[in-house]
């Protein structure tokens, strides 16, 4: 039985309209021990008392690892309360030392790092995590990656970003979980709970940062830092819910963005950064800017001075003061911190204080870090397992005509090509922290340790993933008309996604597209692997090749992994997490939109479509196959109508009707057919991996409550409205059973 993975708790339900209270009760860190939070405060108050204002504003500087002579004096003055980038237990424990040794208060310092998808161990980059729609495993390679993190002396990640994104021109939808808000909430639950695990005073625990608040991803034209102009509607329903889901499972600390909403930056948003994030939210956490997000608010032209950018940043709610050292050098010459920031300055610090005190770094600044510790912790046997389990379920079959895959592992000979089958440094992809290219298993290593020994396996790169050389062309082919079978890697480098990294065109980059045309003209059963960081506009690829596999980059485990889907040790499972447009024409193109008053018709030129290309999407959301196939049964529901205070349950049969076992990614989607906002065409409230052998049938179940079919009103309150409700149940978003049933005003007394 699958019950509702996330659900907001309503405090209240009126007849009619459904106010929802604010208090969002999901799964938080463990809760605190009676007492223990008085004690905290006491604690931290005592302290603030005996700070000057420059160890206040010390105690709100981050700077950039590693250690540099000119910071001892700093650390010495009690004038630096953190450092990012300072990596190992040696460089943490000599840096710490002199800050809970030599210094005044002796506050210990904060050491933070990206770990975004893995320290060492890299696991597959997050937009592949989120293809496998397996919170439990998000939840698992998070916490594994904090044991090794914490092992080499970071007590606090700059993860998980959860920024929706519909424009996959925009470079970091790779760090995210795409373009969906119910999907992108419950990894991000997943992640937080991973990463901090039961007890933030954990020698394993990481305080996790949910990032970048606000709406990072709305960017105009997919261009990084660009401008962001949502409706507060848009911003609530969209791109809210996976921060605010974040925070709900008890984030230590959230980030600010670079970029301005509706003219407003992100650093200076004090209605983003305390009215909501604090007072809706009940955020009791830190908040810290992103790298010299401050300072850049005198380019954003919201401030005159680096010391007003200052002001503007503590007022609004930013605490911890990224790399700029704003706070600690143009807050005090010439500009004395009194009036309002001075409250805010010290709130400030509390909020700082509280997380060292929650993360144990009063009872034991080196929270048990050790070269011993770290050298155990890190690349075990389970974390490279895990890692593999973890490639393996982030793959999305595309397509498979005649069923080329799964590959004989006992061919005669096998043609490898394309330059990213040997790209060890690109597996790793964006963001990959601590890992190195000497620990991945590329593809073309896992692929000859699979075969059977008497399997020729030839090599021939063709291309490179960038430039305009073909020179690589004829040996390519020769490669592949020599063999039984081809293997064709083609994509993105890691350098062409992640930050600063946005792509105005988003077909294959170089010549790829011309190789792969040479390469499937030559009749072969090939199996193109796709390795990149966004969607890709592939409709010649899509149309030509007979098997395409999505691997995105898949870390440190790629090619042990790649080889098991391909040889069919396990059938890939996943599904797209984002849209796969035809064209870069049609962007933004997402499948939560709108119907619009002229939904697009083919039979009728009026309606909302192009001239030139089909509107619809290569590839659409919730989309993946398998070496098996799934029958639906039809969806069924337990009542026909419900009540606000009602749960309504969908079941659906799915049986496995093919001759292999498999995973499917059962998906349920609502549709408010009419309300007094327009409502999506569809929005996803429920999803359930299941693995079923040749001709099982499970019974798959959902539970519907108000909260679920609810959305902010025109006095931008969440609401409910009685009316009929379409329930779709399927493979993809597009593959559905439908169902309906309506919801009734409560009885008027
Ligand atoms: C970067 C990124 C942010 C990261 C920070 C520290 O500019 O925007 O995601 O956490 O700086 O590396």
């Amino acid at each position: 039985m699958t019950l509702m993975h996330l659900r907001l708790r309503s405090a209240a339900l009126v007849p009619l309209l459904l106010l929802l209270a604010a208090p969002v009760t999901a799964q938080r860190r463990a809760p605190t021990p009676a007492g223990a939070g008085a004690r905290m405060n006491a604690f931290v108050d005592s302290l603030l008392a005996r700070m000057t204002v420059q160890e206040k504003l010390g105690q709100l500087t981050q700077l950039p690892g590693p250690m540099r002579p000119e910071d001892v004096p700093l650390i010495k003055a009690g004038r630096l309360g953190s450092y990012l980038n300072v990596n190992g237990a040696a460089a943490m424990r000599e840096v710490q030392r002199v800050a809970v040794e030599q210094s005044r208060l002796k506050v210990p310092l904060l050491f933070g790092h990206d770990v975004i998808h893995g320290y060492r161990t890299v696991f597959p980059v997050p937009l592949a995590e989120a293809s496998s729609w397996d919170p439990a495993l998000v939840e698992a390679t998070a916490r594994m990656a904090a044991e090794e993190a914490t092992a080499a002396g970071i007590d606090w990640t700059f993860a998980p970003m959860v920024d929706i994104a519909r424009d996959p021109r925009w470079g970091r939808i790779v760090e995210g979980s795409g373009e969906d808000p119910y999907l992108g909430s419950v990894l991000a639950a997943a992640r937080v709970r991973g990463f901090q695990g039961r007890d933030l005073a954990d020698s394993t625990a990481m305080m996790a940062t949910v990032k970048h608040f606000g709406a990072y991803g709305g960017a105009e034209g997919g261009r990084d830092y660009n401008t962001v102009d949502v409706s507060e509607r848009t911003l609530r329903e969209t791109y809210l819910p996976p921060y605010r889901a974040g925070v709900a499972a008890g984030a230590g600390s959230v980030m600010a963005s670079f970029n301005e909403i509706a003219g407003v930056p992100s650093h200076a948003n004090r209605w983003l950064l305390t009215d909501v994030l604090r007072g809706e939210w009940h955020f009791d956490g830190m908040v810290v800017s992103d790298w010299a997000g401050i300072a850049e608010m005198v380019a954003h032209g919201r401030a005159a001075t680096e010391a007003e950018a200052g002001r503007l940043a503590l007022d609004a709610g930013v605490d911890m003061d990224m790399s700029d050292s704003v706070y600690l050098a143009k807050m005090t010459a010439g500009y004395g911190v009194s009036g309002p920031s001075r409250a805010a300055l010290d709130e400030a610090v509390r909020r700082v204080l509280r997380a060292k005190y929650r993360l144990g770094l009063f009872r034991d600044p080196y929270r048990g870090t050790s070269p011993a510790r770290e050298q155990a912790a890190t690349l075990t046997p389970a974390h490279l397992a895990l890692a593999r389990e973890s490639a393996r379920r982030s793959m999305v079959l595309l397509k498979n005509g005649g069923g080329v895959l799964p590959l004989r592992r006992d061919l005669a000979s096998l043609a490898v090509i394309g330059a990213l089958a040997d790209d060890s440094a690109s597996m790793i992809g964006p963001w990959g922290g601590m890992g190195q290219a000497a620990d991945v298993v590329t593809m073309l290593q896992g692929i000859r340790r699979a075969v059977s020994p008497q399997t020729h396996v030839v090599y021939a790169p063709g291309a490179a993933v960038l430039g305009s050389d073909t020179s690589g062309f004829a040996a390519a082919e020769q490669a592949a008309r020599g063999a039984d079978a081809v293997v064709l890697v083609v994509g993105e480098s890691a350098g062409m996604s992640g930050e600063a990294s946005s792509r105005a065109e988003l077909g294959l980059p170089g010549v790829q597209q011309q190789l792969a045309d040479r390469i499937l003209a030559t009749g072969k059963p090939v199996v193109v692997l796709l390795a990149n960081g966004r969607p890709l506009a592939i409709p010649e690829l899509a149309a030509t090749a007979p098997a395409i596999l999505e691997t995105w980059f898949l870390g440190v485990q790629a090619g042990t992994a790649v080889a098991d889907v391909l040889f069919g040790d396990v059938a890939p499972g996943g599904k797209l997490p984002v849209t796969f447009p035809r064209t870069v024409g049609q962007v933004p193109l997402y499948y939560n939109h709108k119907s619009t008053g002229r939904p697009a018709d083919a039979s009728n030129h009026y309606t909302s479509k192009y001239l030139d290309v089909d509107w619809t999407p290569l590839f659409p959301f919730g989309h993946g196959l398998s070496y098996t196939t799934f029958a639906y049964g039809p969806l069924r529901l337990s009542a026909t109508s419900m009540g606000v205070s009602d749960t309504l349950v969908a079941r659906v049969d799915v049986s496995n009707s093919g001759s292999r076992a498999g995973d499917e990614v059962v998906q349920l989607y609502i549709q408010d057919e009419d309300a007094s906002i327009t409502r999506p065409v569809k929005e996803l409230r429920g999803f359930s991996r299941i693995a079923l052998a040749p001709g099982q049938t499970r019974t798959v179940s959902f539970r519907l409550t108000a909260d679920d079919l609810s959305f902010w009103g025109p006095a931008m309150k969440r609401i409910v409205e009685p009316g009929f409700f379409r329930v779709y149940a399927g493979t993809s978003s597009e593959q559905v059973q439908e169902a309906r049933f309506e919801l009734k005003a409560a009885p008027r007394h």
